[in-house]
């Protein structure tokens, strides 16, 4: 095969062949294909797009880079959830020892923060002594005492996507719709799991700005799933505001938590109690109520054995940053717009989140909100407080804040329903 007439093939708007496909994706993870010529064709990608059979393939062809995990030997079915990411987006943390108390494993291979988004693992790494990486015998171990399991991907999953997916933030090709979908859902598929729930983030704090363009992902992903034997659904979600009040790795867990504990933030109780019963559904699952077992504790139960097995401590104290300022409202009236962008770009610049895949993150700086979009406040009233390490972090913070919140009269700011819509096959 000649790589020049495989970039040349999609240059022209063509189809590539399913056997283009699988030459071109395992030539390149084999260092056959250069990066210019893989990065040239991942730009051709976005500009002509790919049909329906050519994502599938693309998509298989990236699992077969790798190992596909199996859980056939569990005596329940399985179920996942992904998030194409969001500001304050901790549900993972409350949703998966909640599934797992109401009867399906869980087993969740989650990534990190980049950019203004968080990262699953960052949020849990601040819990004294957890740990991410598991071999498969951990996962394995960890999956039949808690119920779930909540770690990195190894790096024998889908090699082929981590080195495009490299390639891609660095080419100016991230944006491309098949190339998101097939990225996501060949990872997800090489997982494992039996069942898939999507959560696709819409607004300005998510990938997806706008309705359409997350209907068109949500509908690719839920196709690639189906036709891989995975009973997919997804759900559009809002992501014009942050969800909850708490952005940032620690302050997420302790919010989480309170979820945990019956309590918390009406929208994470609303979307966690939503997710789990979609998961529950899809793995045909049935027979408890995801919003008595946060209620009567047996999710605790699984978190404090998720959280104990993969030896972190559940009660021990979550990191604090060393400095807080407080933001206070700038007028009476209703808070109309709390822009998710905003706040999670503020998070980040105090320390939550990291410019470079090998950066560290703060695990105790962020943002704590005390109002959401449609309360009442008043002139003077803390709005949010900025934590961070240190104080010089927080002038960059507030540039972030500029034009990030709106006090006004009107009593029903125009915002997004919290669950936007569900997609199926
Ligand atoms: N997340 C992924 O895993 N891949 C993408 O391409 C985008 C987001």
């Amino acid at each position: 095969m000649d790589v020049i007439e495989v970039i040349v093939t999609k240059r022209d708007q063509g189809a590539l062949s399913t056997e283009q496909i699988d030459w071109v994706i395992g030539a390149y993870t084999r260092g056959e294909v250069a990066d210019e010529q893989m990065s040239s064709l991942a730009m051709a990608i976005l500009l002509n797009g790919m049909d329906r059979r050519e994502i599938a393939d693309w998509t298989q062809a990236m699992i077969r880079t790798g190992e596909r995990m199996d859980w056939s030997m569990l005596d329940r079915p399985t179920a996942d959830k992904h998030s194409t990411g969001g500001v304050g987006d901790k549900i993972t943390l409350p949703l998966a020892p909640l599934v797992a108390a109401c009867g399906a494993y869980v087993p969740q291979l989650s990534g990190r923060g980049l950019g203004h988004t968080g990262g699953t693992l960052d949020k849990l790494e601040s819990i004294p002594g957890w740990r991410a990486s598991l071999s498969n015998e951990e996962m394995l171990s960890v999956l039949r005492s808690a119920g779930a399991v909540v770690c990195a991907a190894g790096s024998g999953l889908a090699p082929a996507d981590k080195k495009l997916y490299a390639l891609r933030d660095v080419t100016g090709t991230v944006e491309s719709i098949p190339l998101i979908a097939s990225s996501i859902m060949s990872k997800k598929i090489a997982e494992g799991t039996g069942s898939l729930v999507l959560d696709v983030k819409v607004g300005s704090g998510a990938f997806m700005k706008d309705v359409a363009h997350a209907r068109e992902l949500a509908t690719t992903m839920v196709a690639l799933g189906t036709d891989a034997g995975v009973r997919t659904v997804a759900l559009l979600t809002a992501m014009d505001r942050p969800l909850g009040l708490a952005v940032g790795n620690a302050l997420e867990v302790a919010e989480s938590v309170e979820v945990l504990a019956g309590g918390g933030p009406s929208d994470v109780v609303e979307l966690t109690v939503r997710l789990a019963r979609e998961m529950l559904d899809a793995a045909g699952v049935s027979g408890r109520d995801p919003a008595e077992a946060l209620k009567d504790g047996s999710a605790m139960d699984a978190w404090r054995r998720m959280i104990s097995a993969q030896g972190g401590d559940p009660d021990g104290v979550l990191p604090r940053a060393a400095e807080t300022m407080t933001i206070s409202c700038p007028a009476s009236g209703v808070l109309t717009r709390l822009d998710a962008y905003g706040v999670g770009l503020a998070a980040w610049r105090l320390g939550a989140g990291r410019a470079r895949k090998e950066d560290p993150v703060s695990f105790g700086a962020g943002v704590m909100l005390h109002a959401k979009p449609g309360d009442l406040v008043r002139e003077g009233q803390p709005l949010m407080t900025l934590h961070a390490d240190e104080t010089a972090r927080f002038d960059r913070a507030l540039a972030a804040l500029e034009g990030a919140y709106e006090v006004g009269p009107a009593s029903d700011p125009a915002l997004l329903p919290l669950v936007i819509e569900r997609v199926t096959a």
